[in-house]
């Protein structure tokens, strides 16, 4: 579908000019609002929470309101202020020091809020786990990190192999009054003291985990440093066109990445009130949210709005949307049919912003104050050189698809992954970070996405690495061998589809699938068990015994096969 640009609606935007600040902007600009600057050090969760905690003027707004079927509950920055410097105590008290890993994996609450930010407080790394997580996907993240605390809740603790792991030493759990085993988080924060010293930090010391999955091997951690604040906050500011009465609401899970960056720092570092919708996805709950929280901005994925969309225009017509003025997508590509929807449902246009994990922030968006173009990822932010390249890294010329990739240095960047120098190293040629995404630029610099260049899956905007799924489905006792793909799927991006081969004594029934699926399911996650499974008597693999993903894809989409030259025999 060609549509024609959207025009920039005329107002007062943070950025006014972007072609001029993108020619002007030096990181260092941002920098100066921090204490970093005048001290040398610093602490993120100090500037998310308590420095508009310590300012008369802010001391009492909003900071969070968290809402929830069965649950309402509002802090202030004063009061989250106080509840995190109270975890940060807990932890102490329990010998957490700067540098450890500290997990949380429970469902979203003002709990977690305060834990999240408690944990920064003390210096420790924070690793947030995506609730619907089973018990392998929590054991090789706990187990590659070596985290030695753990905060959840009763219900998710069975899903927590405690014998496996054995640099857990503590277990915190919220909702439970606490036993010899288990500390609990309501007791423990009863007698905590409200005042804390802050572990001050370098700009380059670590703050958080999150896992994230490449087309091999488990899933990687992706090492964060306090530094990325600079790129949250000014993005916040740009992208977000966050402003001092904004209400906003990012939709994204804090165990991934949009759900830390934009759910937790960007909204906070600029002072902004900040809401979270605990419960699950209905259209009714979703504009209700928006109508009763009077949620100006909007950051949310395209599976979302395409939901939206196919619950149609009545389910949106009963609710007063009038408070928003801005809206946002990012995770997957934002069809223009979306964006088509989004003028009518709310005569509003929806901002596609395009990054990854690994880059921590925001690099290639749309902005309210520039004409977009839909389709397009929109162009680099301020500081940010975005390119297409080849795989020597030689920059291409426009209109020409390539690998997207980032020069090499932006302040939100990962520092690492953990445990894993040579997977860091792999991600950089010629001093470009190259994405694994493919897309061309256009000749007045927009940005185009064509798609993964690697295996990597993105269903409903979630990643899922085929690798993991294959494994998990390899330890069903029917299943020989594995190999898992994307399929095109209208609502969902993609879906996963394994093909398997079956074990002698099994034969295909529909019973045996369900058991199969259901087994990936409560072992990995529901997003990563496959919708469609198919028996094949063999799987193609290269000689060297890899599984030829794409040959399964080409198969499955009724494509030309191309070089099948390794294909074993
Ligand atoms: O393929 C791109 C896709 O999601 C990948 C990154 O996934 P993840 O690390 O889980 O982060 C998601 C949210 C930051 C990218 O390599 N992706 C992300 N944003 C877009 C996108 N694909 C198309 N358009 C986007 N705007």
């Amino acid at each position: 579908m060609d549509m024609q640009p959207i025009k920039a609606r005329s107002g007062n935007h943070n950025l006014e000019n972007y072609e001029q600040t993108y020619n002007n902007f030096k990181w260092d600009e941002t920098k100066k609002n921090f204490s970093w600057s005048e001290t040398g050090k610093i602490n993120i969760a100090y500037e998310t929470i308590d420095k508009h905690a310590e300012d008369p003027a802010t001391k009492d707004k909003a900071a969070l309101i968290y809402s929830s079927p069965d649950r309402e509950e509002t802090l202030s920055f004063d009061q989250l202020k106080r509840k995190s410097n109270q975890f940060a105590n807990v932890l102490k008290k329990h010998d957490i020091e700067k540098g450890d890993r500290v997990f949380l994996f429970m469902h979203r609450s003002p709990e977690f809020y305060a834990a999240f930010l408690g944990i920064l407080k003390t210096g420790a790394i924070a690793g947030p786990l995506f609730e619907a997580f089973m018990e392998q996907a929590v054991r090789d993240r706990l187990e590659d990190s070596e985290a030695k605390m753990l905060i959840t809740t009763p219900d998710l603790l069975e899903r927590v192999p405690q014998s496996e792991l054995p640099n857990l030493e503590k277990i915190i759990l919220v909702g439970d009054s606490g036993s010899d085993e288990y500390i609990s988080f309501e007791k423990e924060m009863e007698e905590a003291s409200e005042e804390f010293d802050l572990e001050w930090v370098e700009l380059e010391d670590g703050m958080l985990l999150h896992y994230t999955s490449g087309s091999t091997g488990k899933p990687k951690g992706v090492y964060h440093v306090h530094n990325a604040m600079i790129q949250h906050y000014q993005t916040g500011k740009w992208v977000l066109d966050l402003k001092d009465d904004d209400v906003y609401w990012c939709t994204a899970d804090p165990g991934w990445v949009t759900g830390t960056s934009y759910g937790i720092f960007a909204p906070w570092l600029n002072g902004v009130t900040n809401v979270v919708r605990g419960g699950r996805f209905s259209p009714d709950d979703w504009y209700g949210t928006i109508a009763e929280k009077n949620v100006s901005v909007w950051y949310s994925a395209p599976t979302a709005f395409r939901k939206l969309l196919s619950a149609g225009e009545d389910a949106a017509q009963k609710h007063d949307l009038s408070s928003l003025r801005h809206i946002l997508s990012v995770g997957e590509p934002l069809n223009p049919e979306v964006i088509t929807w989004g003028l009518k449902a709310f005569d509003l246009r929806i901002h596609d912003t395009w990054w990854m994990t690994e880059t921590g922030a925001m690099l290639i968006c749309n902005y309210p104050s520039v004409d977009m173009r839909p389709g397009s990822m929109g162009k680099p932010f301020p500081g940010i050189e975005a390119a297409i390249v080849d795989n020597e890294g030689n920059e291409l010329p426009a209109n020409q698809m390539g690998n997207l990739a980032i020069k090499e240095g932006w302040p939100s960047m990962m520092r690492a992954v953990w445990n894993n120098p040579g997977k860091y190293e792999s991600y950089f040629i010629n001093g470009w970070y190259v994405s694994g995404d493919s897309a061309y630029k256009d000749e007045d610099g927009y940005f185009w996405f064509q798609g993964r260049l690697d295996d990597v899956i993105n269903t409903s905007g979630e990643r899922v690495g085929p690798f993991e799924v294959e494994s998990k489905l390899i330890e069903h006792e029917a299943v020989a061998e594995a190999g898992v793909i994307g399929k095109p799927d209208p609502e969902r991006g993609e879906i996963i589809k394994a093909f398997i081969t079956l074990r002698d004594g099994y034969s295909e029934s529909d019973e045996l699938l369900e058991d199969i699926r259901q087994f990936v399911k409560n072992g990995l996650s529901a997003h990563a068990a496959p919708r469609e499974i198919e028996i094949k008597d063999t799987i193609p693999k290269t000689r060297s015994g890899k599984i030829m993903r794409r040959l399964l894809k080409s198969w499955e989409l009724g494509l030309p096969t191309g070089d099948t030259s390794t294909l074993e025999e």
